[in-house]
């Protein structure tokens, strides 16, 4: 009965990440740092195709705060699939030191290796780093003016089904029992930033989306600590919906328009902000940022695409969701103008006629896309 063992472990490690986040130092202030270090991560399959263009998008609009000290980007070696394999090791120490140095950084998609890929079985290297920096927010934004969405969904991060998630117990050869984790601080701090969020965006709306109604313990929790946290912003209406409800109205024409703000546990917010980023145009179309209060990563929402690659295509890869993520970061290092000059260059770019980026040998490739956001700049 060793697991019952491990299970006990597992718990004692969880109380101790408690304590943590009671002790939790605040948010980083970038306007008080002289310079603010990016990192660039290129990821695997498509991920360093749609980062080099990303690269030249930011060099273009970063080129005086780099020339003037204020900024400075630096290139993240070694987070290659190649070299986890090799080393057998998610995140490699010196490349999780190098990540470390940086303030922020932009990663491209990560592959995750295993058994059936003929590779050794790790942990997604994603999942690793939002764990071992304490990325606790993973914010997406999803837009589509013409016909009135705006919505900025706010998924908690670390916790619920990812936490653990490779910690498992095979009890029998018949019987599999994985864990699911919610803490009262965990989801205070997801809430509260989705309410400041809304506060600060005229917003008076959030919608908080669970199955509490299943998972009593750990969704139950949420949904309290988020009623809890949402009698501190009365301005603000919170309603309570079940996750499989939410992915049917967020398609219902008569209701999407009302959805603003939405608060929801790791696993259900994975799965409804790929439908949430289809219906903007395709998840190759949405960025994401994941927020720490020491460091933030920013990637496109979409996985590595190794099919594109396996055919050969993947100077036809999408850049438009990673050049999103590179939106959000500058605006959370406080560059709003430059992220605004990104965004309307990046949307005039996908609204190209000439352009066609379909990921297919018959769409437009990378470069081009890329060629058209610069001209737009
Ligand atoms: C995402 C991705 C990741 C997740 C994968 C790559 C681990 O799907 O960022 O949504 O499940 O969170
Ligand atoms: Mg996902």
């Amino acid at each position: 009965m060793s697991y019952i063992q491990d299970f006990e472990k597992l718990v004692q490690e969880q109380l101790k990440r408690v304590e943590r986040m009671k002790n939790e130092p605040p948010a980083i202030d970038y306007s008080g740092l002289d310079k603010i270090i990016i990192g660039f991560v290129d990821g695997d399959g498509i991920g360093p195709v749609i980062m080099k263009q990303t690269r030249r998008v930011l060099d273009e609009i970063l080129r005086e705060d780099v020339a003037e000290g204020r900024v400075e980007m630096r290139t993240v070696e070694g987070l290659t699939l190649e070299n986890r394999v090799a080393r057998k090791e998610t995140l490699p120490a010196e490349v999780l030191e190098q990540i470390r140095q940086c303030n922020v950084f932009l990663k491209g998609p990560t592959t995750t290796p295993n058994e059936t890929m003929n590779m050794p079985n790790l942990e997604s290297a994603n999942v690793a780093l939002r764990r071992e920096l304490d990325l606790f927010a993973n914010v997406r934004p999803i837009s589509i003016p013409e016909r009135g969405i705006d919505w900025t969904f706010f998924r908690e991060n670390t916790e619920g089904e990812y936490i653990v998630g490779s910690h498992g117990v095979a009890v029998s050869d018949d019987m599999c029992v994985d864990f699911k984790i919610t803490t009262t601080q965990g989801t205070e701090r997801i809430a509260r930033m989705a309410f400041e969020y809304a506060r600060a965006n005229g917003k008076n709306r959030v919608e908080c989306v669970t199955k509490a109604n299943i998972m009593k313990k750990t969704d139950g929790k949420f949904l309290e600590v988020v009623h809890k946290v949402g009698e501190e912003y009365p301005d603000i209406r919170v309603e309570d919906w079940y996750i499989d409800i939410m992915t049917a109205n967020l398609i219902n024409e008569e209701m999407q328009k009302d959805f603003q703000v939405f608060v929801m546990p790791n696993l259900y917010g994975d799965i409804i902000t790929d439908e949430a980023a289809q219906i903007q145009g395709g998840v190759g179309t949405a960025g994401s940022a994941n927020i720490g209060n020491r460091y933030a990563m920013f990637e496109a929402i979409h996985g590595s695409a190794p099919r594109m690659v396996e055919e050969g295509i993947e100077d036809r890869a999408n850049p438009e969701s990673l050049m999103k993520a590179a939106e959000l970061m500058l605006r959370h290092i406080g560059f709003a103008q430059e992220a605004d000059r990104l965004r309307k260059a990046v949307d005039i770019a996908a609204a190209d006629p000439s352009l066609h980026m379909t990921g297919t040998k018959e769409g437009s490739t990378t470069e081009e896309f890329t060629e058209a956001v610069l001209k737009a700049l």
